[in-house]
């Protein structure tokens, strides 16, 4: 062997940079409409008389600007199972027999339509990241996707559990620094989540669980990421990951939190995230941008996936950044008619970016623009920053 065996991480590594591949998405059936939502609400919790907290949500779910969700548990199923109907009865047992059996049947639905764009055999998949909010099981959701979809046992797996909202960039990092470094990897990344976990009945003196009740909504979606795209066997690719970096901010903590109970995941959110992630969205930016020497930018220039967690959210980014409307509309589309679906939300958007940017003939990937910003936010509160390249789209 005449190769110095020092060399041989350099040997492995691939050429260019990660480049998303693929993208497919799924939702389960069950569709709620959000003007319908407080009277189903407050009628299969069984709290109708909660006259006042009822007008509360009512307002909550008003303001929120989404259409309609979609929720696995129907009616029916909470029939089933009353306790998850209550605040806070033991319901694990219950969520987790339903989240072991739907989060990796979801995600099934999703990666499928990533493969089928992607081209390719399933047995060219080297690596799977798999990551969800809802339930934890051993062997995990990544395990179980493997045997539904049929990969081969030796895919090397990453299993993410309980990271929260702010884990669509987690996952992007992750798969970025996979493909990178393993040349010809060909990751397989997918955010499934359903809100099995977090549902439960109103509670006078928890509003911000309410909050959760108003905007959550489940779906799940999938990205082939790798480097150097085969001309013969690949598409061009959708978009170019550029950086990826993490950081908590400053005096946040406590602000969102997820504990698991026997009640299911309680979910703690302060009335100060928005403000939080607008006050220091300015130092992620430049961090990022600036290790690629990107500076001075005009926010406008530049295209937007930051995580819907919330209008306000993202009413705050708008004013901050000074964005014009346009810039966040392929996000809060996504928010209108999914809801805040955790990680896999900012999948959504880009998979909406993409298209419509396609069909209105714009010249990238990007709404006619070359540079962009993925944006996780989540507990700590943590926020995710990855930056991205669009890819130019062939006129018709
Ligand atoms: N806690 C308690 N109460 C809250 C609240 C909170 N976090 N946010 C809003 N409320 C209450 C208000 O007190 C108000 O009550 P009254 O009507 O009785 O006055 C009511 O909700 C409506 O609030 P506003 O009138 O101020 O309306 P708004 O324009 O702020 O819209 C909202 C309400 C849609 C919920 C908006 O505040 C919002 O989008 N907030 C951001 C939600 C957020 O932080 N999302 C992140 C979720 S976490 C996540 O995505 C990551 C993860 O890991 C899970």
């Amino acid at each position: 062997m005449s190769t110095s065996w020092e060399k041989i991480p350099q040997l492995r590594r691939a050429d260019g940079p990660a480049a998303v591949l693929a993208i497919g998405t799924a939702n389960p059936d069950n569709v709620v409409y959000q003007t319908d939502f407080p009277d189903y609400y407050f009628r299969v919790t069984k709290s109708e008389h909660l006259t006042k907290l009822k007008e509360k949500f009512k307002r909550i779910c008003e303001k929120t600007m989404i259409r309609k969700r979609h929720i696995h548990l129907t009616e029916e199923m909470l029939k089933k199972y009353p306790n998850i109907c209550s605040y806070e009865a033991p319901s694990l047992n219950d969520r987790q027999d339903i989240m072991i059996r739907e989060v990796p049947m979801l995600a099934k639905a999703a990666a499928t339509v990533a493969i089928k764009e992607w081209g390719r055999p399933v047995s060219d998949i080297t690596h799977v990241i798999f990551c969800t909010t809802a339930g934890v099981d051993m062997p995990g959701a990544d395990y179980q996707l493997i045997k539904l979809l049929d990969l081969s046992p030796s895919v090397r797996r990453v299993m993410l559990y309980h990271q929260g909202c702010f884990a669509g960039g987690t996952v992007l990092r992750l798969a970025k620094d996979l493909a990178e470094n393993n040349r010809r990897a060909r990751v397989l990344v997918v955010c499934s989540e359903v809100t099995v976990t977090t549902f439960r009945g109103p509670c006078e003196t928890h509003i911000d669980s309410l909050v959760g009740q108003a905007i959550f909504g489940d779906g799940a979606a999938a990205l082939i990421v790798g480097s150097d795209p085969d001309p013969a066997l690949e598409h061009r690719p959708l978009y170019h990951l550029m950086h990826a970096s993490e950081t908590i901010l400053p005096g946040s903590e406590g602000t969102i939190e997820g504990h698991l109970r026997e009640v299911g995941l309680h979910f703690g959110l302060s009335r100060r995230v928005p403000e939080l992630i607008a006050e220091h969205v300015e130092e992620s930016l430049h961090r990022g941008l600036g290790s690629l020497g990107v500076v001075d930018v005009d926010w406008n220039s530049m295209f937007w996936v930051p995580h819907p967690g919330g209008a306000a959210i993202l009413d705050r980014l708008e004013e901050k950044l000074e964005l014009d409307k346009d810039r966040l509309r392929a996000t809060r589309e996504v928010l209108k008619e999914f809801g805040n679906m955790s990680s896999a939300c900012v999948f959504f958007i880009l998979d909406e970016m993409r298209k419509r940017s396609a069909a209105e003939g714009k010249s990238t990937t990007g709404e006619g623009m070359e540079w962009g910003v993925l944006m996780g936010f989540g507990p700590g509160l943590t926020v995710e920053t990855v930056v991205l390249r669009s890819v130019p789209i062939d006129p018709c």
